[in-house]
């Protein structure tokens, strides 16, 4: 199938999408250049250039030992340690492969064509993915100072809001919101909506 067909046979809110782009790889930086790849710091992508972890690089290799099998779905163990941990009901954690598969389920669930979602100008790219690929409405909010303008974020819900897109930090403009002006936000919302609008407050980057 050419690029073509799949124009013709994706709906326009699909073919409408442009693939992302990912940090480019050091290998591929210094391919273009020609330069020593060794010689390359690579400050993008929140990647460690230190390395892993050496607990995180033997929990890895303890892991492949159960690799024949596939692993529980429900996540039982995490959710279990992660209940105890943060002191909430393991029935409100959701485990994504990466923060990014939570925010693609948000929009799986709660978004359809007709429905909008609220994010800020500057704010992390797959909110604009994730609403375009359900055929949603984007309202994006000017940013204040590369930040979220959260008083002009609340009045840009409307009736037909289901979604609001926090990132906090944020990436890409580094910029954060503290506690209050975010408790101060999802207590709004709650009261003016009530559950009818799902704040995502994406701390990926905290
Ligand atoms: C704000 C924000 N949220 C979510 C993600 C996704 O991260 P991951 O899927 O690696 O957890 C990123 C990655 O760049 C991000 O910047």
């Amino acid at each position: 199938m050419s690029s073509k067909d799949s124009v013709l046979i994706a709906p326009t809110h699909i073919a409408a999408i442009a693939p992302y782009q990912a940090g480019k790889p050091i290998e591929e930086l210094a391919r273009e250049f020609g330069l020593d790849p060794t010689q390359i710091v690579k400050l993008a992508s929140n990647e460690n250039p230190l390395g892993m972890p050496e607990s995180a690089r033997l929990a890895i290799v303890a892991a492949t030992a159960h690799l024949g099998r596939y692993p529980d779905p429900a996540g039982f163990d995490l959710k279990q340690a992660l209940s105890a941990r943060w002191s909430v009901p393991q029935n409100w954690l959701t485990l994504g492969n990466g923060s990014n598969d939570i925010l693609e389920l948000v929009a799986s669930a709660l978004l359809e064509p007709g429905s909008s979602v609220v994010y800020a100008q500057h704010a992390f790219v797959v909110y604009r993915l994730a609403t375009q690929a359900r055929g949603a409405r984007h309202l994006v909010v000017p940013a204040k100072q590369f930040g979220h303008d959260l008083p002009a974020m609340l009045e840009a819900i409307d009736a037909t809001t289901r979604v609001v897109f926090i990132a906090n930090p944020n990436n890409p403009t580094g910029t954060y919101l503290p506690n209050a002006e975010i408790e101060a936000f999802l207590a709004s919302v709650a009261q003016r909506h009530g559950t009818r609008v799902t704040v995502v407050l994406d701390e990926a980057y905290n």
